[in-house]
């Protein structure tokens, strides 16, 4: 029953389709990225519904969980260990290293099929790409010679590991890029992949960035945020996803641990805060469910102090009578706290149906 994530389908359904047709009003089309909630049915169910152009993830295990004629994309680089499961699962994947299309290539033909590959560029943000024009075209003249890859498009990724945000003069590296690709090569990108939930703010501003025609969202599409500068994104929902968790201990009890300090349960040299004696309560979640310093509590009475694998210890600072055992707290999450609950097989996963 508890710690349960509640997820509200039509909150998220409203979410995905405001950007949907934010995007498209800027002729883009949208991936619906899936990983935080491990593409799991009734969400999926939801794009379904609603007819995303796109549904994209980063494991290949998420997308073999439903079968769908929507196209599937995979985000992550695909592991040359992969390469046969994901020409078999998936219609698009993205791709920086010439030795795993070449494997792609092998497995396509293998299975006797097309695969498409969108070929990433790094124009700053220092993850995934290629980064060098001349590695770039030697990458592109083989592919075309390939006979089961096709290059459906050129995509980056911004805010990421460098933090760089998507602005005009960063993307027109991409876009040029783009032209002489078509050029040199006379060829027409189809796709050109522009980025994720960062990208948001320019669209917002009613910037569009000529040529670049899809974007891949995770983020804002559940938690209603934009990543470049980390807003909320007005009219979108915050609370898709809330946690609710019981309160399994409820005492009075000082805050300082009386005894010598050695290493706690992860063998760190813990340090104390003196806040007197305070009302604590344990709540039935922890460490190997999620960080508790990625919880936002709903009731602004209530601190969170530290946690064990099991455990989150919470201070509560006023009105203690307000509380008893079995009371369930109930916090809005943050990306990283999604991501970790959804993936704890200890928190149930609860659907809601109304707003
Ligand atoms: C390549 C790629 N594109 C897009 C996304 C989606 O990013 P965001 O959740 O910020 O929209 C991710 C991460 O999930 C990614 O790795």
């Amino acid at each position: 029953m508890f710690p349960r994530i509640v997820i509200n389908k039509e909150k998220y359904r409203h979410n995905v389709n405001t950007i949907q047709s934010l995007a498209s009003q800027h002729g883009l089309s949208t991936m619906a990225v899936t990983k935080s909630f491990c593409a799991s049915k009734p969400l999926i169910d939801v794009l379904k519904e609603e007819r995303v152009d796109y549904i994209a993830d980063s494991r290949i295990k998420n997308l073999n969980k439903f079968s769908t004629n929507i196209p599937k994309v995979l985000l992550r680089l695909v592991s040359l260990y992969d390469v046969d499961k994901a020409v078999n699962s998936v219609d698009i994947s993205l791709n920086s290293e010439i030795k795993v299309i070449r494997a792609l290539n092998e497995a396509a033909k293998k299975y006797k099929r097309q695969h498409g590959i969108i070929l990433m560029l790094d124009i700053g943000d220092l993850r995934e790409g290629v980064y060098y024009k001349q590695e770039l075209y030697d990458i592109i003249s083989e592919i075309l010679s390939m006979d089961n890859i096709v290059l459906k498009g050129l995509g980056t990724n911004l805010t990421c590991y460098g933090g760089i945000i998507p602005r005009e003069k960063t993307l027109k590296k991409l876009i040029d890029i783009v032209y002489a690709v078509e050029k040199d090569f006379s060829i027409n990108i189809e796709l050109v992949s522009g980025g994720n939930s960062s990208h948001l703010h320019l669209l917002n501003k009613d910037i569009h960035i000529d040529r670049i025609n899809n974007l891949r969202i995770g983020e804002a599409m559940v938690m209603g945020r934009e990543t470049a500068f980390g807003e909320q994104i007005e009219g979108l929902y915050d609370d898709v996803f809330t946690l609710e968790v019981d309160i399994i201990e409820y005492r009075k009890k000082p805050s300082i641990p009386d005894g010598d300090v050695g290493m706690d349960a992860f063998g760190k040299k813990p340090h104390f805060e003196d806040l007197g004696v305070i009302n604590r309560a344990i709540l039935a979640v922890g460490q190997q469910d999620v960080d508790f310093r990625e919880l936002k509590p709903m009731d602004n009475n209530i601190r969170l102090m530290g946690s064990s694998s099991d455990h989150i210890i919470a201070a509560i600072m006023q009105y203690p009578e307000q509380y008893k055992v079995g009371d369930v707290l109930k916090f809005k999450l943050t990306y990283g706290s999604l991501l970790a609950l959804m993936t704890s097989e200890y928190v149930e996963k609860y659907y809601v149906e109304t707003i």
